[in-house]
């Protein structure tokens, strides 16, 4: 039986992998912070149903020896580096924290792999905010990366990492860059899961209103289940390599506005309040993947289009808000 070590796994990310990787027979290790423990109406949700079956280890993956000696312990055949301070938003208010945690952690989980389980498959999740302000539109693996945020500054430095230990000390390290994806687990800080909870609210009349900054800010956003698929092919892969994934379609804010209200019948234009506070200082331009290698070397494509993953969003929100009535 194949052992897989998950950082990150209460995320959205993390508690798919955990199931495909559970579905697909693996052994699943995850290391899950004290604070989640103590904490775990709210931040074990996404791995409620899945505790029984997964090894927790309790730790911080700030601690160099806590990664070593889980590592030590556990020796896994994979492992995913999922954990990260992901809110781009946050990054401007605390540089030095994003940074030191994004690269320090995946920094001591590949020296310690290296030492104690050099035959291990190591991925990490990249992000489409290490092109930042692409010039050339779709991006792919050869787009030169202009971060604008902190955040993307933290995860290109670390993905320069990876591929150093991939390059220069021989690991099968490799990364995923992925566009941004949604599903009913997104963390509700992200704009879509911040719309389709107030759609909820809205539709059952606990709020009349929602704040937001640019809504014509443009992503390319695809549904998290089939990014996790990705990242499994990306480390099952003959090769350690790196790969874009996305959609290569852009929607704006409101486009997204449109379609999550409309799934109750309400117009966002009678609900929505420009809120200063969420504009973004140096937004990365419309960024938009180029999956084409990923589709053409990992057989993988988005199976779901936005709209669909917002209808089941809203659903799944007007669910959890009605269950806690
Ligand atoms: N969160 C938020 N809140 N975003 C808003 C708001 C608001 O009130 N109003 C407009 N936006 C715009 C942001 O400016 C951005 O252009 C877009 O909505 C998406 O914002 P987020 O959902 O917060 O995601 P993100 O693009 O910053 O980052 C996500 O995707 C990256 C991959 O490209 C995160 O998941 C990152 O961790 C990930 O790397």
């Amino acid at each position: 039986m194949a052992t897989a070590l998950i950082t990150g796994v209460t995320g959205q990310d993390g508690s798919y992998l955990a199931e495909l990787l559970l579905a697909r027979g693996y052994q699943v290790h995850a290391i899950v912070r004290r604070e989640a423990i103590e904490d775990a109406d709210r931040r074990m949700m996404n791995i409620r149903h899945l505790t029984d079956a997964l090894h927790l280890h309790i730790a911080s993956i700030d601690s160099h020896l806590s990664v070593y000696k889980i590592i030590a312990s556990v020796v896994p055949d994979e492992c995913y580096h999922l954990a990260a301070e992901s809110f781009v938003s946050y990054s401007f208010d605390d540089e030095a924290s994003v940074l030191q945690s994004n690269f320090n952690a995946t920094h001591f989980l590949l020296a310690s792999l290296k030492e104690l389980a050099p035959h291990c498959r190591f991925y990490f999740a990249g992000s489409s905010e290490m092109f930042g302000h692409a010039t050339t539109s779709p991006q792919n693996e050869t787009t030169e990366f202009n971060p604008r945020s902190i955040y993307g500054i933290s995860k290109l430095a670390a993905y320069h990492l990876v591929r150093n230990y991939r390059q220069n000390q021989g690991m099968f390290a490799c990364a995923g860059i992925l566009f941004n994806h949604e599903s009913p687990r997104r963390g509700f800080e992200f704009v879509t899961r911040k719309i389709t909870s107030a759609v909820a609210k809205i539709h059952l009349r606990r709020a009349t209103t929602i704040e937001l900054g640019n809504i014509d800010a443009r992503r390319d956003w695809g549904y998290a289940p089939d990014y996790v698929d990705a990242m499994h092919r990306i480390v099952r892969h003959d090769v350690p390599d790196d790969f874009v994934i996305a959609t290569g379609t852009l929607h704006s804010v409101r486009n997204i506005l449109e379609r999550a209200f409309a799934v109750v019948g309400l117009d966002y234009r009678d609900h929505l309040q420009f809120n200063p506070e969420y504009f973004r200082p140096n937004e990365a331009v419309a960024l938009c993947g180029d999956y084409s290698k990923a589709a053409r070397l990992l057989d993988w494509c988005p199976t779901r289009k936005l709209d669909d993953t917002l209808e089941e969003m809203v659903r799944h929100d007007i669910a959890l808000l009605g269950a806690r009535e």
